[in-house]
């Protein structure tokens, strides 16, 4: 496994609404992969808290549950996705959120991205987690993360050993500013108007694979590894 690990596998982009468990897949991902997460939530987040002014203008679009503008968000995904770390693959999780950042992508990877003959031309394998509606309430509400190591818990089915402590650090863990009932809503209405179309979008691409959150985390952990390993270059491509 060690030597088929080492292999890139290009961009994996992770769609699913709110609390769909995107963020808990992607260090699984990492984890198995050794590729980098970009999740444009903890980017923005952590901009939000070093008061950047990124981090300033995306505050109260954020604190409302609504998208951050397109314009801004490209210039953050472009710069991170020019890092050496993105050269053998990464994750994307919260982009594309409509279908104009999907376009923007697309754009991207083949005029600059894929223009690298370190990298190869490697389409983006496009996963979508499909959870029951009524479920993501009760995810969110119970999501505790840490602030040191990022690391994803929840008060109900995936709970720390010690209440509130990160069993990996130790730190206090946190709720974050748009978990609230109020805003979740909010979150889930863009999803559905905005983000929704960014799966037909690829569906009509024929790069879509949809897989059953509604499992337990590890259940659904094995079905995405299913979906790369079918869908990884074979080993005469440059990756
Ligand atoms: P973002 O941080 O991307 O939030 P999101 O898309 O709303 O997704 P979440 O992080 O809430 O959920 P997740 O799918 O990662 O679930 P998780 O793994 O944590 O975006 C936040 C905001 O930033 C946006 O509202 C917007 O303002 C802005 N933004 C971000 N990207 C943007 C973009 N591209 N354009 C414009 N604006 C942008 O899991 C949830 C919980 O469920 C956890 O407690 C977990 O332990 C639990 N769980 C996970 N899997 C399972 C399972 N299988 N069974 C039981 N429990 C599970």
């Amino acid at each position: 496994m060690a030597e088929r690990t080492s292999r890139g596998i290009g961009p994996v982009i992770l769609l699913g609404s709110p609390g769909a468990g995107k963020g808990t897949q992607a260090k699984q991902i990492v984890e198995r992969y050794r590729i980098p997460q970009i999740s444009t939530g903890d980017l923005l987040r952590e901009n939000v808290q070093r008061g950047t002014p990124l981090g300033v203008a995306a505050k109260d679009f954020m604190a409302r549950g609504e998208f951050v503008p397109d314009d801004l968000m490209y210039d953050m995904v472009a710069q991170r996705l020019r890092q050496a770390d993105c050269e053998r693959g990464f994750i994307l999780d919260g982009f594309p959120r409509n279908p104009a950042q999907a376009g923007w992508l697309d754009a991207f990877l083949e005029h600059e991205f894929f223009d690298n003959p370190q990298r190869g031309k490697c389409l983006p394998i496009v996963i979508r987690i499909d959870v029951d509606y009524n479920k993501l309430l009760r995810r969110i509400t119970g999501r505790r993360s840490c602030p040191v190591c990022g690391r994803i818990y929840n008060v109900y089915s995936q709970p720390p050993r010690v209440a509130d402590r990160c069993d990996v650090d130790g730190s206090t863990l946190v709720t974050r500013d748009d978990d609230r009932e109020d805003v979740i809503r909010d979150r889930l209405e863009a999803y559905e108007l905005q983000t929704k179309p960014v799966a037909e979008y690829y569906a009509r691409k024929g790069r879509l694979v949809s897989v059953n959150g509604d499992l337990p985390v590890n259940q659904v952990t094995d079905q995405i590894f299913q979906v790369i390993e079918s869908h990884r270059p074979v080993a005469s491509d440059k990756s």
